[in-house]
């Protein structure tokens, strides 16, 4: 058992949790990139956008202060399932390792995870990462990327054609959804869910979708295209962290048939990325399942790399049955 004290993150904590950041790219022979400073990290952990949480590991047999690891995850969103975490980055100090550091840091976050009312938690290894990939199956993930063919994508927005042509002109408009159209963008998803063949597998509602959102949530906002008063399509988004700095997370996008190959697409990536350039964001993130040819050539069409095929990045699930059984195994 890790003699090892677990605690949410300080804001004075944020110079260590920089320093073993470092330290981990030292290790993996990498760099952090050099926009990406502790000041960074203390803006999108504690400042006015922080969009981060994190926990600590502090050693009770170093000095005060010293931290044996860290764990960062920030708020995501589940379209099918509602609150969700995402898992950015874990790390213990070579000195800390296989003593259950690791495994303490994770089931206080899934247990702050479920207090948020959290239903999933994803998180991305690298397909050779053989210790995380032990630990995080043995925490009771899965490899989604192996059972489901999930795949992870990256755009950079500078890649993006940032103006929209349908930026509030004409008849059809792109605006931030409002509480009121909650009702129409669920009518949204479940279509969606029954293109993907996944009709039973919604389980929110839009009273969740409303609670979620602003004004009265803080889990994701959403983009919808109007046209003559009716919604036409949907994109949900959120804010990601990770040493990369801000980005944006596109999870959820859906145009009505009808209504596909006149650029809407492409107008509502570019609403989204000029959020993220507001926020000091760089990049979107976002994950699609390999048989969705269509989607992935849009993507890809936009410059959009795969991560899953070029980096063998892979996704990881813990559902709300493994997060809660995660959370509940913690011993003090
Ligand atoms: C992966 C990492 C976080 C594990 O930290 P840790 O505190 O040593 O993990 P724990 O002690 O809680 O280990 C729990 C289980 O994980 C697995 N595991 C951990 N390290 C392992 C290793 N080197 N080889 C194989 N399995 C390993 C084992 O199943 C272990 O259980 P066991 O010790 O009973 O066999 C740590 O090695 C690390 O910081 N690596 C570099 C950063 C990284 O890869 N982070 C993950 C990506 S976000």
């Amino acid at each position: 058992m890790a003699r090892v004290n677990i605690r949410e993150a300080k804001e004075a904590d944020a110079k260590k949790i920089f320093e073993l950041m470092q330290q981990q790219a030292t290790e993996q022979n990498t760099f952090l990139p050099s926009h990406f400073t502790h000041e960074v990290l203390a803006d999108g952990t504690w400042g006015p956008t922080a969009v981060v949480m994190a926990f600590v590991a502090e050693s009770k047999a170093s000095q005060v202060g010293e931290l044996d690891g860290y764990i960062l995850a920030h708020r995501a969103y589940a379209p099918w399932f509602g609150r969700a975490l995402y898992i950015k980055d874990l790390y213990v100090v070579p000195a800390a390792r296989r003593s259950g550091v690791a495994t303490h840091l994770c089931r206080e976050l899934m247990r702050a995870a479920v207090s948020m009312g959290c239903n999933q938690c994803d998180l991305r290894l690298h397909k050779e990462n053989w210790a995380a990939m032990d630990l995080f199956e043995k925490l009771g993930a899965e490899n989604v990327t192996v059972s489901e063919d999930w795949h992870i994508f990256n755009l950079d927005f500078k890649l993006m054609e940032m103006k929209s042509k349908y930026g509030g002109r004409g008849r059809l408009q792109i605006r931030l959804a409002v509480p009121e159209d909650m009702a129409g963008v669920m009518t949204m998803i479940q279509e969606l869910a029954d293109y993907e063949n996944m009709s039973d597998a919604p389980q929110i509602n839009a009273h969740t979708l409303v609670t979620d959102s602003p004004p009265q949530g803080t889990f994701f906002e959403c983009f919808v295209a109007e046209s003559d008063g009716a919604l036409v399509g949907y994109a949900m988004f959120y804010p990601t962290f990770s040493h990369r700095g801000f980005g944006m997370c596109l999870e959820d996008f859906y145009v009505k048939p009808a209504h596909r190959g006149q650029g809407l697409g492409t107008a509502f990536m570019a609403q989204i990325a000029q959020h993220g350039v507001k926020l000091g964001g760089s990049h979107f993130e976002f994950v699609v399942l390999s048989w969705n040819t269509p989607t992935i050539a849009f993507y890809k069409n936009k410059g959009a790399t795969d991560l899953t095929v070029d980096k063998g990045v892979q996704l990881y699930r813990f559902d709300d049955t493994a997060m809660r059984k995660c959370a509940s195994a913690i011993t003090h």
